[in-house]
């Protein structure tokens, strides 16, 4: 459900003052979630990795005329204020008493590119709609300068799903630590691997084309040594054909032992860093600093299994093969539980058929979720 969250405006334009049924604009709420659900649409034309969050910008002429579109192309490049503010400019629209409806609050900092809000004000954006507000502590307080200038600012529209959208990001700046996935191949039985520890292939290869697809989403791919030492393998993202994909997430080893010079991992893709600590929240917190927002594990039942038991992993990519091999290692180690009233219960989110297989995207229950946040230096 959205809520609308509304404070009055402030400056020059105070007189001004909307209701539920009009904006100040003069726009129904029902203009502005279909602007909104165009900005989020824009906003997913983005890269879901990176540092950086997907946004996504409408800016409307106040008879409701779409001026210009806008979303955000990937850190370093303009955000989506500013590039809908230019698409505007060369189609040669006035922008003067515009509304921008952004899918986050417009920032106002500086950092690779200006604050969104100075390109606004300098437009002569007369209201802003957002989803959800920002809660990068650097970036935040957009939507307050703004009002400070005589800006309508109505944040809340269809939060929920622009928190959606959002969902990795905004966990990752929130809590200080990445999103967690974490992907199992197993067989029906829930083994990752036979009773002579080999384990290719368990899933089909349209299941294992799906989870390359998802690396080519992620910021960064983890798995513990012992998966690296018996698998060899590269943790890159590679399209249908075998190739390289252009984003390569970063590669993560977790644990002490040495990585062979010879090790695929040490070939072409994403930077290889192996962090030798078994204290998986310091780990996170390490991968969180270097700005990972969503990190794939893929294992092993030793790692996974350290993740499960202090409630880290976010959401869980179960592939299911029809296969059966009645030995070998299950696809998490112990979890400390001990009957059944303490299962780890988790929500399923997704199901999907690939091929053979089954994939079963799900996530813990909110009360198995760990939501404190990880202590940063600015914090
Ligand atoms: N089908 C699948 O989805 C799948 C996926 C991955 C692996 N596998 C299979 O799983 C098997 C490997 O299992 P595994 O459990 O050894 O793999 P693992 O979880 O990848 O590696 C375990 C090792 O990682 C290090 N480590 C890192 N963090 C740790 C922590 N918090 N607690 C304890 N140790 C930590 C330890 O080694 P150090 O002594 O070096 O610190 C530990 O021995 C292989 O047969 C592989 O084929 C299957």
């Amino acid at each position: 459900m959205d809520s609308t969250r509304e404070s009055g405006p402030t400056g020059p334009d105070a007189a001004r003052s909307s209701t539920a049924e009009e904006t100040a604009a003069g726009r129904t709420p029902a203009d502005l979630t279909t602007s909104m659900r165009r900005a989020f649409e824009l906003a997913r034309r983005g890269p879901a990795h990176g540092p950086n969050p997907r946004v996504g910008c409408v800016l409307l002429s106040p008879d409701g005329q779409v001026l210009g579109e806008g979303w955000h192309r990937g850190a370093g490049t303009p955000h989506a204020e500013p590039a809908a503010v230019r698409a505007a400019q060369e189609a040669g629209a006035d922008t003067r008493g515009a509304t921008a409806v952004v899918s986050l609050e417009p920032c106002s900092h500086t950092g690779r590119t200006g604050p969104c809000t100075e390109v606004l004000l300098a437009a002569g954006v007369r209201q802003v709609v957002h989803a959800v507000e920002d809660p990068d502590p650097v970036a935040a307080g957009g939507a307050a300068t703004l009002r400070a200038a005589g800006v309508e600012v109505r944040g809340g529209v269809l939060r929920d799903e622009g928190e959606d959208l959002l969902r990795t990001w905004l966990h990752a700046v929130r809590l200080g630590r990445p999103w967690v996935t974490l992907k199992l191949a197993a067989t029906l039985d829930g083994r990752v691997a036979a009773a002579d520890g080999t384990s290719r292939w368990i899933t089909s290869r349209a299941a294992r084309e799906h989870a390359h697809a998802v690396r080519a989403q992620v910021d960064a791919i983890a798995v513990g040594t012992g998966t690296a030492l018996a698998d060899d393998p590269a943790l890159t993202a590679r399209d249908a054909g075998g190739a390289l994909r252009a984003h390569q997430p970063l590669r993560v080893v977790l644990g002490a032992r040495e990585i062979p010079a010879t090790a695929r991992l040490h070939g072409p893709g994403g930077e290889l860093v192996q962090l030798t600590t078994h204290d998986v929240a310091e780990a996170l917190h390490e991968l969180g600093r270097r700005q990972v927002r969503h990190l794939l594990v893929e294992g092993g039942p030793t790692l996974s299994s350290a993740l499960l038991r202090v409630g880290l992993v976010d959401e869980l990519h179960a592939y299911l093969a029809p296969v059966l091999l009645g030995a070998g290692p299950g696809a998490v180690g112990p979890l400390g539980i001990s009957t059944i009233a303490e299962a780890l219960r988790l929500e399923t989110v997704s199901t999907a058929r690939l091929g053979p297989d089954v994939l079963v995207v799900a996530r813990p229950l909110p009360s198995d979720r760990t939501t404190h946040r990880i202590p940063t230096e600015e914090s």
